[in-house]
């Protein structure tokens, strides 16, 4: 077994996407997966942690219960810098707890997202669809596709089922891209933070006093939870419920302007959820990779992780293996085939902290991308697109498009 060698292999994390392919991860990434598995490489204090590239690797970190995801430990790897003394709170939101205490909270919402409980949403999803839609061309043949439809859907959808003003849209939005800039400042990130749990802290106070059908009002009326517990959760639901997904959606169409032979699949039904998983496989928008500690001693990948090492479980890499994801019928696992079996995928994470929110993320992207392509069957670029390489979570800062 190896032990910890003295040069990092991969000098500093999170890398920078700069000049590479904007589809795919930073090529530092791609090199390192073909080198070890596990490799050596340095957060942005200077501290040394691991970076794990391999499909089973990442899988193990994942489910492991060796690994913590708790971001009080001492150990646990952040991927700004200064941010141990001032960002952590004594109070986390359960994505950075382990169990019991995740568990605890995270049942206090499972019942929301399940894919029962979604799929008697789609008609109200694809009446959000829709109407974006009907706004974005009215009266004009080229938009912003982020502004104008890949952000409001996500944001009205998660809005309405938290029971959060949509009014109030553009100052949550404007915080959670500040929370979630890798180019924020410490000062920033924490100002940024206190404003929204405070927003929601306000929100839970009215709920409480006001209870309406939403999730929100439900967790406001538990006796079980504190009010900081359901804040903490609202801001996780609302950040999380939104970047992601519209990222997702701008991305998707981008790349699929690129590959204008594939788009017919999305009009097939059998065939739309398992282009849409193949599309969540290529772009992992959460590209920096999660974040964990070892507890104990662990073997992994051919070197030993010690107790108290820092571990950075990078999904795009996984989600390239080409033993899982290749064979002789398909494409090579860095280019878009909606035809690949990509179910395996590690988009969503894996283990306890998998995606809560994954059943809302593929009805929401199903629908936004099988109405806009069968709507605007003549949907093209039109200017120059800007990605968006500073955030946690990739995406795109705009798409210029016409139709
Ligand atoms: C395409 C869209 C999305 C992607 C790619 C995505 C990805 C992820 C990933 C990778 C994790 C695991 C984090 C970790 O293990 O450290 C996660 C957790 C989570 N996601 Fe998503 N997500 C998406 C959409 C959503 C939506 C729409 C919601 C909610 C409404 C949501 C809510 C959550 C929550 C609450 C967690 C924490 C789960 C836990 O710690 O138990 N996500 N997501």
């Amino acid at each position: 077994m190896t032990t910890t060698p003295t040069a990092p292999a991969v000098p500093l994390l999170p890398a920078p996407h700069a000049g590479t392919c904007p589809f795919g991860p930073p090529p530092v990434y791609t090199e390192a997966a073909t080198t070890a598995p596990v490799t050596r490489a340095e957060l942005p204090d200077g501290d040394p942690c691991w970076l794990v590239t391999g499909y089973a690797e990442v899988r193990t970190v994942l489910s492991d219960r060796r690994f913590s995801a708790d971001i009080r430990h001492p150990a646990f790897p952040l991927l700004v810098a200064g941010a141990r003394k001032e960002l952590i709170t004594d109070n986390p939101t359960f994505l950075r707890l382990d169990d019991p205490e995740h568990a605890r909270q995270r049942r206090m919402v499972t019942g929301e997202f399940l894919v029962k409980r979604v799929e008697a949403l789609r008609p109200e999803i694809q009446r959000i669809v829709d109407e974006e839609l009907d706004r974005m061309t009215a009266g004009r043949s080229t938009a912003d596709l982020v502004a104008d439809f890949a952000l409001p859907v996500p944001s009205l959808v998660i809005c309405l089922l938290l029971g959060v003003p949509y009014e109030d849209h553009d100052r949550f939005q404007s915080l959670s891209r500040t929370m979630l800039s890798r180019e924020s400042t410490v000062e920033q990130l924490r100002a940024a933070q206190d404003e929204v749990l405070e927003y929601l802290r306000d929100l839970t106070t009215r709920k409480r006093a006001n209870p309406e059908d939403d999730v929100l009002s439900r967790l406001a009326a538990r006796d079980d939870l504190t009010a900081e517990d359901v804040a903490g959760t609202g801001v996780l639901l609302l950040i999380a419920g939104h970047e992601t997904t519209a990222n997702m959606i701008a991305l998707s169409t981008a790349l699929l302007l690129e590959r204008p032979d594939q788009i017919a699949r999305l009009a097939d039904p059998a065939a739309l959820p398992g282009a849409v998983e193949e599309l969540l496989r290529l772009l992992t928008i959460v590209h920096t990779g999660l974040p964990r500690v070892a507890l104990e001693d662990v073997e992994l990948g051919g070197v030993t992780v010690r107790a108290g090492e820092g571990v950075i479980a990078m999904l795009s890499t996984a989600n390239r293996d080409e033993a899982v994801f290749g064979g002789a019928d398909h494409r090579a696992t860095d280019e878009l085939d909606l035809d690949r079996d990509a179910r395996r995928h590690l988009s969503f994470g894996f283990g306890v902290h998998q995606c809560l929110g994954q059943p809302l993320a593929r009805a929401e992207l199903q629908i936004a991308l099988e109405t806009l392509f069968r709507r605007l069957p003549g949907l093209q670029l039109a200017g120059e697109r800007a990605f968006r390489t500073e955030s946690f979570i990739y995406g795109m800062r705009s798409l210029p498009v016409s139709w």
